[in-house]
């Protein structure tokens, strides 16, 4: 039995990430369905999806990989429904989704739908699930996509939910392409397990941290170090994760201190889109916590430089040159991560591993 059917939105609201996890792994069977939450990555879901990311990649080379691709899923069609701004999220769904030969449609201005009119967003996804088989969301509202993942499983239409962002609270979808970028990054060095990575910059209202400091509880041994002005330092609920979880982790303000222990650094910009009075942000020095080039010269050869994007003058582009700086390959990594996944929610992943191990003998 389906348990979103059973619950109430009340208390489904109510359940911890985790519980809210479970139910809908539950409610997926084997496969995958709505993706709202990191919680619902473990270990092995991790290196599948990375592992069939790579896979694609590789089928994608060639013309007649590329046509196999493209003839998975031509029935399918999918909704990007963007009420927030994006170019990087947005742009790699719309590109995974050419990539599988699905149909798109999308919507990026609500003033131009009837929202206008007044219409609930409930209505609009509704509607949108009237006519497509999958909707990828990005919503300044923390929360909703679970909401409209609740409404559409209680319909007799219920297509799958992707959160592409979701206020200040979650970003699944950026934490698996900085998950893969990890995997292939420490691929000849171990793997993610025993690594440092250090989050700096806007921890309270960046999603792409909270959504990766789970991921990476995943992993054996790794260290999360936190670096932030006071008033933008890492949520209590995240703390209380880590502590939860026995996970090593430090909170500090001091970049320049870390610098040299470092695997892997996520750089992040200040949020300032959610500042609760005007020009609030600007008043924090965050000069300190920009990343500066002679750090290069400190940071181990083998280490990274993360960003999710867009970046303002947190890095200087003089470092994109260095082969540490990976937020170009990141990107990327995102468009092909996204294939993965959206193959998987269609049950397409079986048929990719097939080709791919018969295209090799
Ligand atoms: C991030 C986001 O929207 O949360 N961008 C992205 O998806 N790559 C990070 C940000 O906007 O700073």
């Amino acid at each position: 039995m389906n348990t979103m059917m059973t619950i109430g939105w009340d208390d489904f609201v109510k359940l911890s990430s985790s519980q809210k996890a479970s139910v809908l792994k539950a409610d997926a069977g084997q496969g995958m369905f709505h993706i709202l939450l990191a919680q619902q990555f473990g270990r092995k879901e991790l290196d599948d999806l990375g592992d069939l990311a790579t896979k694609i990649r590789f089928i994608a080379k060639t013309d007649k990989g590329a046509a196999f691709l493209g003839s998975l899923l031509p029935q399918k069609r999918v909704m990007l429904y963007f009420s927030q701004p994006s170019t990087r999220t947005f742009l790699s769904f719309l590109a995974a989704s050419q990539i599988l030969g699905m149909r798109i449609g999308e919507v990026r201005d609500a003033s131009v739908s009837s929202e206008f009119k007044g219409e609930s967003r409930e209505d609009s996804v509704r509607t949108f699930s009237s006519y497509y088989d999958c909707i990828v969301m990005r919503t300044e509202i923390g929360g909703l996509a679970e909401r409209m993942a609740w409404v559409l499983s209680n319909t007799d239409r219920p297509v799958p939910i992707i959160n592409a962002g979701s206020g200040k609270d979650q970003h699944p979808t950026q934490a698996l392409l900085d998950i893969y970028t990890l995997q292939r990054s420490f691929e000849k060095a171990g793997g993610i397990d025993g690594k440092t990575v250090v989050f700096v910059g806007d921890l309270a209202r960046g999603r792409t941290v909270r959504s990766l400091s789970y991921l990476l509880t995943n992993y054996k041994k790794v260290k999360q170090v936190f670096i932030a002005p006071k008033q933008l330092q890492i949520g209590s609920d995240v703390v209380e994760m880590l502590k939860s979880k026995k996970v090593n982790f430090e909170l500090g303000s001091k970049f320049s201190d870390v610098i040299r222990e470092v695997d892997a650094v996520y750089m992040t910009r200040i949020q300032d889109e959610w500042d609760q009075k005007k020009g609030e942000s600007a008043c924090i020095d965050i000069s300190s916590f920009n990343f500066k080039t002679e750090y290069l010269h400190k940071m181990k050869k083998s280490a990274v430089i993360m960003h999710p994007f867009p970046r303002r003058a947190e890095i200087p582009t003089e470092v994109d040159g260095d082969e540490r700086a990976v937020y170009w390959r990141q990107m990327r990594n995102g468009m092909w991560i996204r294939t993965a996944l959206i193959a998987s929610i269609f049950g397409k992943n079986k048929a990719i591993l097939d080709y791919e191990l018969k295209s090799r003998k």
